[in-house]
């Protein structure tokens, strides 16, 4: 057995927190080898929630929990945290916009971002949920200048597996047999999913579905607006999947891909035109616990039109949060 890991979950009352720490306690985020410490936020008027949670954590008798903390108090949640997964935040109803968030939710982050800066591990590993997440993980990043920036990444693995099954219902081939996707720019509808590397079984997954028309007018805009279309069946923004998307993420990061493209929201290092330290959308590898972006890939006049629209959004939403910072 491993020594344990340290795992603050923010929004621990909340709809994706109830979908997402019960599969951490069990292992499926670290592995069966890596018991875990659940460090938990919420609001003072969540706490009593939080408390039910913490009871069904317990009756599971899950062996690798080793141990559990509540709070309202960032600076205890984050003491020594190795991950940090901040999903407390407010959902969009419907008809909203994720931007709509943005004056709601970006000073939550500039206080979990100090904390973080103040009490957690030096190495942490930070993934913002709460949307917007792209631009929240960049007020966290700024908000801590003490760790190092790469640490800061935002969710957009959710937009990946959401594009990863609708090529795989188009070309009728296993979602697990698709490789080299990736999803350029921010988590919402200008996002990019760019299937153009992408192969199944060695063949090209572009030249199989053959078809800019789909591409352009029922592919990215099903992926694009799939967040909207739960809100409007459900009621409620997505949390299973969304909670799933996130142990994807950390345990990619964690554990590795063995070479397979995976995208995560990571401050930009220049590559590609988008300026330094913008929370962008990135195909990447993770070895050795360690994420390293896919340079190089060339930009067809398309992509780079789709690329421009969503760093557009991010450059607009930085902006509206620049007084904060
Ligand atoms: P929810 O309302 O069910 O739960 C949110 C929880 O966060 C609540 O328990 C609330 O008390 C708590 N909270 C609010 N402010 C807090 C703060 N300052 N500190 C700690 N906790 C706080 O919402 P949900 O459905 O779990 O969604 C949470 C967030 O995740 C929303 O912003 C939603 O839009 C976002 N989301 C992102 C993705 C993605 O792909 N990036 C996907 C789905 C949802
Ligand atoms: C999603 O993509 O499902 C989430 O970001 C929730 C939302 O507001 O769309």
């Amino acid at each position: 057995m491993k020594a344990p890991v340290r795992v603050a979950v923010t929004g621990a009352a909340g709809q994706i927190g109830y979908a997402l720490l019960f599969r951490i306690a069990s292992g499926e985020m670290l592995g069966k080898d890596t018991p875990v410490i659940l460090q938990l936020l919420d609001l003072p008027q969540a706490q009593n929630a939080v408390k039910g949670v913490m009871m069904e954590l317990q009756d599971c008798a899950f062996p690798l929990l080793a141990g559990m903390v509540a709070t309202d108090d960032p600076e205890v949640a984050f003491k020594d945290a190795d991950i940090a997964i901040l999903v407390g935040a407010r959902p969009r109803g419907p008809g909203m916009e994720r931007a709509d968030l943005l004056s709601a939710n970006a000073q939550i982050f500039t206080v979990q971002g100090a904390a973080l800066n103040k009490v957690a591990s030096r190495n942490v590993k930070v993934l913002v949920v709460g949307n917007p997440a792209n631009t929240n993980a960049y007020i966290a990043m700024k908000s801590a200048p003490d760790l190092p920036a790469k640490n800061f990444t935002a969710m957009l693995r959710l937009d990946h597996n959401r594009a990863l099954s609708q090529i795989a219902e188009k070309t009728g081939k296993a979602v697990g047999s698709i490789e080299k996707l990736c999803v350029w720019g921010n988590h919402s509808p200008t996002m990019y999913a760019d299937y153009r590397f992408a192969t199944i079984d060695g063949q090209s997954v572009k030249d199989m579905i053959n078809d800019q028309d789909w591409n352009a007018n029922t592919f990215l805009p099903t992926v694009g607006k799939r967040g909207a279309a739960i809100i409007e069946a459900r009621g409620l923004s997505s949390a299973a999947s969304a909670a799933n998307a996130a142990i994807d993420h950390i345990r990619d990061w964690v554990l590795g891909t063995n070479g397979r493209w995976v995208t995560m929201g990571i401050p930009s290092d220049g590559a590609y035109g988008i300026p330094k330290e913008t929370l962008f959308g990135f195909p990447v590898t993770c070895e050795n616990g360690e994420y390293t972006m896919v340079k190089d890939l060339p930009i067809d006049e398309f992509s780079q039109e789709r690329i421009n629209i969503t760093l557009k959004e991010l450059e607009d939403e930085k902006a509206g949060v620049a007084h904060l910072l």
